[in-house]
């Protein structure tokens, strides 16, 4: 196991401008944008004809990936409707999004807390992506929270704030429409796209952290059942597919994931990720080391895992979990 933490490089501008420098179209618990100069870095040289993100929520990484040119198309697929319903309309309608926001925006301002529910339980009957994207500039942390018995959004609004003005979402909208045109978007489970992708594509999979799937309170709108991803993981590798996994985290009050198992023959990484989302959500700061993992015909296709620790930027002592834990604390 290597433990890598990134260092700035002339031939990876990403690495050097920062993750904050890529507009991110709307708030999302969970969102990739902190580690996708890491990400990016796994990405062959001169970038993929094809990137596709089947857990894709806000589409850190592939807003990323058209930012610094490295996808010449994209695919975005989530399980979550409404969700993608949204993305299509930042993609192809995004001035009817933002009027839509900016309109209840404004109306809220007389009643923020009482407006709130009302678009909550409207979101609820009608599903439509506009109210998805009120709730999540209002709700505690965006993050997504659905009800186990009925899937209702069951998320209570953050009343410290009344979410980004209109004139901030407009510019963050028109930003990622920009980069976003030509994607496709899908509401699908994960498997097709991931089983089915090219030789020349490039997955990259963020599945709903492990602490939040497998259990009866989802927070995401499905969980994941391990076996059944790790049996999905298995089809890919047979189908040469390059893949790039983040899966389980080890934060500095020891909690750690269940890793993959090795039989999938996948490459194993830790990376230093700063502040987890999880732990900003029960009020806490933590540092947390994300795993990556990159599969064979990935691995392949960059040279070997020498060369992946060299684009990843990093210190090559593999380490043990006790000094893995030290470099958190
Ligand atoms: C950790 S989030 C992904 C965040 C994303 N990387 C980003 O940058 O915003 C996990 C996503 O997986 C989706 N999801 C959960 N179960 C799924 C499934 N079985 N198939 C496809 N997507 C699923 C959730 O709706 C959620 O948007």
């Amino acid at each position: 196991m290597t433990v890598v933490s990134s260092t700035a490089s002339t031939e990876m501008p990403w690495k050097t401008a920062g993750p904050k420098s890529v507009p991110q179209a709307f708030p999302y618990q969970g969102s990739k944008r902190l580690l996708a100069p890491q990400i990016l870095s796994l990405f062959p040289d001169g970038g993929v004809s094809r990137l596709i993100e089947p857990f894709a929520g806000s589409g850190a990484i592939s807003l990323a990936a058209r930012y610094y040119g490295l996808a010449s198309s994209i695919l975005l697929s989530d399980v979550n409707e409404p969700l993608m319903e949204m993305w299509r309309l930042i993609i192809e309608d995004p001035e009817r999004l933002v009027g839509e926001y900016a309109r209840m925006w404004n109306e809220q301002l007389a009643d923020p807390r009482g407006y709130y529910l009302s678009i909550r339980d409207k979101f609820n009957a009608t599903h439509e992506p506009a109210l998805l994207l009120y709730l999540l500039c209002r709700c505690v942390k965006a993050a997504v929270r659905y009800s186990q018995k009925t899937g209702d959004f069951n998320q209570g609004a953050d009343h410290r704030r009344l979410g980004a003005k209109p004139h901030n979402i407009a510019m963050r909208i028109a930003a990622a429409s920009g980069l976003m045109q030509g994607a496709k978007v899908e509401a699908c489970g994960y498997e097709e796209p991931l089983v089915n992708a090219d030789a020349d594509d490039l997955v990259y999979l963020d599945p709903p952290y492990q602490g939040t799937s497998d259990v009866p309170d989802h927070r995401y709108l499905k969980g994941l059942q391990r076996d059944v991803f790790v049996d999905v993981l298995q089809k890919a590798v047979d189908n040469k597919v390059s893949f790039v996994v983040s899966y389980d985290v080890v934060t500095d009050d020891n909690k750690y994931g269940y890793a993959l198992p090795s039989e999938l023959g996948l490459t194993h990484r830790h990376i230093v990720a700063g502040l987890s989302s999880q732990a900003t959500l029960m009020g806490k700061s933590q540092t947390t080391v994300e795993s990556l993992y990159v599969s064979p015909a990935l691995m392949e296709r960059l040279g070997g895992p020498d060369r992946v620790d060299s684009c990843l930027g990093l210190g090559l002592e593999p380490m043990s979990q006790d000094a893995l834990f030290s470099v958190v604390r």
